[in-house]
Parts: C-alpha cells; structure tokens; sequence
C-alpha cells in the first residue's frame, strides 16, 4: 500500500521553531517513513483539524534538534509528495529587518534571497538516474497558497502582511549587525534560516508551498536589547494567530 493510499490530506504543515508540534490537530496517526533521500525530520503526523485532515512535519525534528543546515530538507519533501500532500504550509519564525515588521507581527512573503551555502538542495543533481529540470523560480512562494493565507489571515481577524522578500541564511549563528545591514541592502525584510532549500524543492516537486513568517526579534544591529529574550516572548504570543490562521486555510486549501 502506498502512503497516499490511506492519507486523504490534501494539506501539510511545516512547523518551525516554536511550532514543533500543533496543537489543535486531532492526531489520528504518526508513521515514521524512509524516502530515496533518507528519512524526514520527524515522522509525519496525521490528524484533524477544522473539519479536514492534515498533515504535520515537526521541521527541526522530535525535540526540536536539528539545525537548519542538517536538515534533510529533500527527505521532507519528498515525504509530504509521497503522503499525496498537494500544498504545503511552511511555518517560520524570522528576525525583523523592515520597520514594518516589528517582533510579534506576521507576514506572508511573496520573495526571498538565498544566503545559504553546502545544503543538499536539488532533486536535479546529476546523480546516476536523476532527471534535469530547471525550474522556474518567479513566484519562491506559491501564489495560490499565499492568496488563501492571506484570505485566512482576514478570516481570523488576524493582521499578517501581504508580502515581504525573506533572506535565508546558513545558521544555525544569528547574524552579525553587518550581514544584517547588507541584508537590508539588499532588499530583504526578514531573515530566517529555512526557506531554502525547502520552497525550491516544493517546487522541483510541483507541490505549491507558501510561508507564513512570525517576527520574533528584531536583527542584530537593528533593534537593541536580548535577542533570545525577545524569541522566546514573541514565540510564546504568537503561536495562538499562527494556529487561527490555519484553522480558516486549511478548509479553503483542502477544496478540489
Ligand atoms: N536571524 C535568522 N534567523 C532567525 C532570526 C534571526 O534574527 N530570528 C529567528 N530566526
């Protein structure tokens, strides 16, 4: 039987840091799965919510280990593509850069930059047996999946900004005050450490994947004060908007 076969989830959430599991979702099931490309972080976690069933990814893994670059971003994917997931959720707790995205906010990028390095990032890699593709890349993060995150937001009454371009950058260290005005200079509002590989791959596997991104702290250089300080308090606030936004865009992503 494959997984596909006894999953009806047509949506799968990425959880991050602050999200390693989601409360909220009925459990129905957990299955610890292998792919080509090795195991995913965590098993995946099947259940229900607003009337739908879904899936769960804990990105950094059952206990929230593994760093952003030894993340088996490929496995991931791969996993959720072969469960018959059809669009994917991506979770993301990010340091402030732009004025307008003050810790605690939330927004739906529509754009990023790619600062990471030695990931594992490709299903097209010249492998013996691998295919060639060169994917199209305008849209990093799914239009049709932002709109409906953004229509959630609105539905939950719940402010989340319509765009922003996410820089993503190796870690697991935060940045220096320098990367970060570069950063700016570059046209970046946020910076995380995990949408890439991970939308890039969504899409060599035409699975359509957005982001939801929570402001956790401002970057180094920009904001003062302690910057794990302020990741703990804003991971703590945010999460319930997080959680209110998924229970409006499951239902709508999980149409036909
Ligand atoms: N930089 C990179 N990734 C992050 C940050 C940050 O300041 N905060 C949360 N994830």
């Amino acid at each position: 039987m494959t997984l596909a076969a006894h999953s009806s989830a047509k949506v799968a959430v990425i959880g991050g840091t602050g999200m390693n599991s989601w409360p909220g979702l009925e459990i129905t099931s957990s299955s610890i799965i292998n792919t080509p490309y090795g195991a995913p972080s965590a098993p995946l976690v099947r259940g229900r919510v607003a009337g739908v069933e879904a899936i769960f990814l804990a990105r950094h893994g059952e206990g929230h280990k593994l760093p952003p670059h030894a993340i088996n971003y490929r496995a991931n994917l791969w996993a959720l593509k072969q469960a018959g997931v059809e669009q994917v959720i991506a979770i993301g707790a990010v340091g402030a850069i732009a004025g307008w995205f003050a810790p605690g906010a939330l927004a739906i990028p529509n754009d990023l930059i790619d600062y990471t390095w030695g990931r594992e990032h490709t299903y097209f890699d010249g492998k013996p047996g691998s295919s060639l593709k060169h994917i199209e890349f305008n849209h990093p993060y799914a239009p049709s999946v932002r709109k409906a995150l953004v229509d959630a937001a609105k539905a939950a009454n719940v402010e989340a900004r319509d765009g922003g371009v996410m820089a993503v950058t190796q870690g697991p260290r935060l940045e220096s005050p320098g990367e970060i005005r570069r950063l700016k200079q570059d046209g970046c509002d946020m910076v995380g450490m995990t949408s890439m590989p991970e939308a890039a791959l969504a899409a060599e596997l035409d699975l359509p994947y957005a982001c939801l991104a929570v402001s956790v702290n401002w970057a180094p250089g920009i904001g003062s004060g302690d910057i794990h300080g302020q990741i703990e308090h804003w991971l703590a606030m945010s999460m319930a908007k997080v959680r209110a936004i998924l229970e409006q865009g499951l239902p709508v992503l999980s149409k036909d």
